[in-house]
């Protein structure tokens, strides 16, 4: 049995943990840690209660900042929690701010890094994540891959002796929760959607899900009105979950182009969220677990992004890439449609990531 601290910051974070914690407490002691990169109600607090998380014994409060700062802020706070607790090992999930930071505070310290979902590569080396992967990747003792490439990926960074390929925590997420989501109605999950702009008039019977948020997307007011001005015109309504990032600019958007088509709410839960997208048309979304939620449901996807970290997808059109111009995110989404043929899980692992993690960190 090892001491681990594991770390989260972030909405993604919080659905691998409510996985992956249950299997380590099973053969570990586990303390859990709070960054507080994400502190909102709608990303925090409610996945908490509808996963049942155990409680944070610590939250750092790093909140929103600079990358610096907010990178810092988690060093710092983690450096305390680790001298104070001397656990055996560290747990990270991903590619956030509070990932990276929590492996350098280790690292420096010489406590063993857990990386879950390593090895994941966009090759676009100016994005956040991306050197937020990288770091991590090359501090870490264990690099979990979720699948072939990824392995691969940190074979060619000269990591072989850390990687080892386990599967996906997420799809062990989905398969554990889609059958507890998919027991609700459509009336009931669109009772407790909270509208941005009431809609609650609007209760379609086929709509496309969209999630944006990535700062190539969103940090230019432009961008973000391109991919708007697509989603408007798409033959279905688009329920469209707001990241708080984007909020405001949302709100002057719409002031603007009084959109109809798109039903913009505040951010849902996980079981709202498969629900969503296993039910919709189709997706657009700039996130890379999305993609792969999407994938798993065999619902269409189109990646609203300059690269995507999980190319296999690709493949028969499952996933589509659209460049930010609004005929080519029409055309695609559009023309997007499920090819059963072309679905391949094998590659996620058998639903037990989180178990193989698990039991890894035991020898
Ligand atoms: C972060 C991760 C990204 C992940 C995403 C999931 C980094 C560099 N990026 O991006 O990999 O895909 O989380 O959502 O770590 N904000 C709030 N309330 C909150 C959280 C954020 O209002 O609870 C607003 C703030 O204005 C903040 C902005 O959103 O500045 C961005 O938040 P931040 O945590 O820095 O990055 P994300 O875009 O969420």
């Amino acid at each position: 049995m090892a001491k681990i601290i594991s770390v989260v910051g972030g909405r993604p974070q919080f659905i691998k943990e409510a996985i992956t914690g249950k299997e380590l407490r099973k053969l570990h002691k586990e303390i859990l840690v709070h960054t507080g990169q994400h502190y909102d109600v709608e990303l925090s607090r409610k996945l908490f209660q509808q996963l049942d998380i155990i409680e944070p014994k610590y939250n750092l409060g790093v909140g929103s900042g600079s990358h610096a700062r907010q990178t810092a802020a988690v060093m710092i706070g983690m450096e305390e929690i680790i001298e104070k607790e001397r656990p055996d090992i560290v747990l990270v999930y991903g590619d956030m701010n509070s990932t990276m930071g929590a492996c350098i505070a280790s690292a420096k310290l010489n406590v063993p890094i857990a990386h879950v979902e390593a090895g994941a590569r966009m090759r676009v080396f100016d994005m956040p994540e991306e050197q937020n992967r990288i770091v991590s990747d090359h501090l870490s003792k264990w690099n979990f891959a979720l699948n072939e490439e990824c392995y691969e990926n940190l074979v060619n960074e000269g990591l072989e002796k850390t990687a080892i390929k386990v599967g996906d925590v997420m799809y062990d997420a989905l398969v554990y929760f889609r059958e507890i989501s998919l027991k609700e109605t459509k009336e009931n999950y669109w009772k407790r959607l909270d509208f941005i702009f009431d809609r609650s008039d609007v209760s379609p019977e086929q709509w496309y899900l969209a999630t944006i948020h990535r700062p190539e997307n969103t940090d230019v007011l432009e961008t973000l009105e391109i991919i708007l001005s697509a989603l408007e015109k798409l033959p279905h309504i688009v329920l469209m979950p707001v990241h708080p990032r984007i909020h405001s600019k949302v709100v002057e958007l719409q002031k603007k182009h009084h959109y109809r088509n798109i039903i913009f709410v505040k951010p849902v839960g996980y079981l709202e969220s498969i629900y969503y997208l296993s039910n919709a048309v189709g997706v657009i979304t700039d996130s890379g677990g999305l993609q792969r939620e999407a994938y798993w449901a065999k619902t269409p996807c189109t990646a609203v992004l300059r690269a995507v970290d999980d190319k296999r997808m690709l493949k028969g059109n499952c996933l589509i890439m659209a460049k930010v111009e609004q005929d080519d995110i029409l055309d695609k989404v559009i023309n997007s449609k499920r090819n059963n043929l072309a679905y391949d899980f094998s590659e996620y692992g058998d639903g037990h990531a989180c178990r193989l993690i698990a039991e890894t960190l035991m020898k």
